[in-house]
């Protein structure tokens, strides 16, 4: 026998009102952290219509930011356009002192890509071992942490889900980074001469991480 379930007309509505991209909804509070150019915030906030629930981050500050990348100005402007909160200057190895970060829990928290700059050659121990400093650092605020992180080597060195087991983070669910989910977004360097270059996106997925007991 077939069950019939009503579902009220508000749900109905209150469901066709929610905008989904990647990963991601216009329900959810995010906080995105080391965004590059803000071009990744700026297509969730384009497709939702609204940055009202969204937090924007650079880890430069203004001035040094809209030197590096050609279309930071406008990605910011165009955020702020649509409610979004942008700060700069946020690092995630200061995160701790963040109050106003701290102090809340997001739906979804994002770092695409992480890297601490171009120090050195990829596979040497001093590079990993930055790269690893820095990852580890990202995984303290409160909520859903998703990074998004190359595979093979040498980033499989970075042994990024051991170091999320250090703060009581376990993954539950790794899936291809697909650039064509997010409209607009353009992943970049982030350091150096070429800084707004992008790098090649092949084999990169998100990672998906849970705290518990939850
Ligand atoms: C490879 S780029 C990726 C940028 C951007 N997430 C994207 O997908 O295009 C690495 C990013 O890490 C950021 N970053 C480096 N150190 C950081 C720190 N201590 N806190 C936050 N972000 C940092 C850089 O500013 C740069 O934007």
């Amino acid at each position: 026998m077939v069950k019939l379930v009503t579902i009220p007309v508000e749900a109905r509505e209150d469901e066709k009102a929610v905008k989904r991209l990647g990963h991601y909804s216009s329900a959810q509070s995010i906080l995105v952290v080391g965004d590059g150019d803000l071009s990744f915030s700026l297509a969730l906030a384009t497709a939702f219509g609204s940055g009202e629930k969204l937090v924007a981050t650079s880890f430069d500050s203004y001035v040094h930011l809209i030197s590096m990348y050609i279309k930071a100005e406008s990605n910011v402007a165009e955020l702020k356009r649509l409610g979004a909160t942008v700060l700069h200057g946020v690092s995630v190895k200061k995160m701790k002192k963040r109050t106003d970060l701290m102090s809340r829990r997001f739906d979804r928290i994002v770092f695409n890509f992480p890297h601490a700059g171009f120090i050195g050659k990829e596979n040497q121990v001093h590079m990993i071992n930055a790269h690893r400093l820095l990852v580890q650092r990202f995984f303290r605020p409160l909520g859903e942490i998703h990074v998004s992180h190359k595979m093979g080597q040498p980033y499989d060195r970075w042994e990024i889900e051991g170091l999320a087991l250090e703060f009581s983070l376990s993954l539950f669910e790794m899936v291809a980074f697909r650039k064509e989910d997010y409209p607009g977004y353009n992943q970049k360097r982030g350091d150096g001469d070429r800084c707004d270059e992008e790098f090649p996106l092949r084999n990169g997925c998100t990672l998906k991480f849970q705290r518990w007991p939850r």
